[in-house]
């Protein structure tokens, strides 16, 4: 077992700031109204006008001849483009997208090279507080304890001691081996379909860009784009997009191979995300009744750089 990256500590958030309406409304006033935000894959505004609701400010995305607009009421937010990944920031001010992204624009951009479309979208609401959301996702053991009989099982057994998580103010990334058996599983895949692939490793990669846009791959082939939508204090949805991307135009045989696989790898992930809402709606409940101060583990480094951030932004305003 490598060394601690970070002490346990309290965490920087207290539990009411999971229920309380005027945090929420702090939160998304102080934080996401000045924030880039992760709106969608540029294809999917590239047809017409799409209006679009990101932490409860309403938008209206159109392509424009120099690239894209977005309108709010009778204002305009800023529009930035990484790759084929589509930022919005509701209120103008602060560093470019490419300096908020620093360092992972570049890989950003890889990843999203051959994201045309993706080929499942699904948006799954839960009555848990959108940093509930994220944090579960943060914690470096998260497959091993919310996921133990899913997620667990693809990956290779000493990831917990070979891996430590690249940390970057906010934005953090963390990833491992994947697991002999789903080695062969993608090998076999790659075998039958022109996969596009980003990188050619039989890793598990999770990138998240803060506050709330995280992505999963797999291979360096299937691309899970995660972005967080807070509603209300307790309420927000999670909107999933899973991209398996391919190199070239597919026979009408692999169309229908393609098709059954993203079946199958979309039902597995809706298994997945249900667990992860479990987990989350357990803590949001534990939450209310806690009557000490919650701690952070030594492999929780990743929601304490979430926590420290959210904290400096809104003590900032
Ligand atoms: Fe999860």
């Amino acid at each position: 077992m490598t060394a601690p990256t970070t002490p346990i500590r309290t965490p920087v958030l207290s539990h009411e700031t999971y229920w309380t309406q005027s945090v929420f409304v702090a939160e998304m006033r102080d934080v996401f109204a000045h924030t880039w935000l992760f709106a969608g894959l540029v294809a999917s505004f590239e047809t017409g006008p799409q209006s679009l609701t990101l932490a409860g400010m309403s938008m209206m995305i159109e392509p424009v001849d120099d690239g894209f607009r977005a309108k709010m009421g009778t204002s305009v937010a800023e529009v930035g483009l990484c790759g084929q990944f589509l930022f919005v920031r509701p209120i103008s001010g602060g560093p470019s997208l490419a300096e908020f992204l620093a360092p992972y624009s570049e890989l950003l951009m890889t990843i999203s090279r051959d994201l045309v479309q993706a080929d499942h979208v699904a948006r799954i609401v839960a009555e848990v507080n959108w940093k509930a959301l994220v944090e579960n996702t943060l914690d470096d053991c998260h497959a091993a304890t919310v996921h133990t009989k899913t997620l667990q099982p693809a990956m290779d057994s000493a990831w917990l001691s070979r891996y430590q998580p690249e940390r970057h103010g906010a934005h953090s990334m963390m990833g491992n081996d994947l697991g002999a058996a789903d080695v062969v599983f993608w090998n076999r895949l790659a075998a039958r379909l022109p996969l596009a692939r980003h990188h050619h490793n039989s890793t598990y990669k999770h990138l998240f860009i803060f506050p709330n846009f995280y992505i999963a791959t797999f291979f360096g082939a299937m691309v899970m784009l995660h972005r967080v939508d807070p509603i209300a204090p307790e309420l927000a949805a999670l909107e999933l997009m899973t991209c398996l991307p391919v190199s070239r135009p597919l026979t009408k045989g692999e169309r229908a191979f393609h098709g059954a696989v993203m079946r199958d790898l979309v039902a597995k992930a809706e298994i997945v995300v249900a667990e992860d809402i479990a987990v989350c709606r357990l803590a949001q409940l534990g939450h209310h009744f806690a009557v000490h101060p919650g701690i952070l583990g030594t492999r929780e480094c990743r929601v304490d750089d979430f926590q420290q951030t959210l904290r400096k932004l809104i003590d900032a305003r």
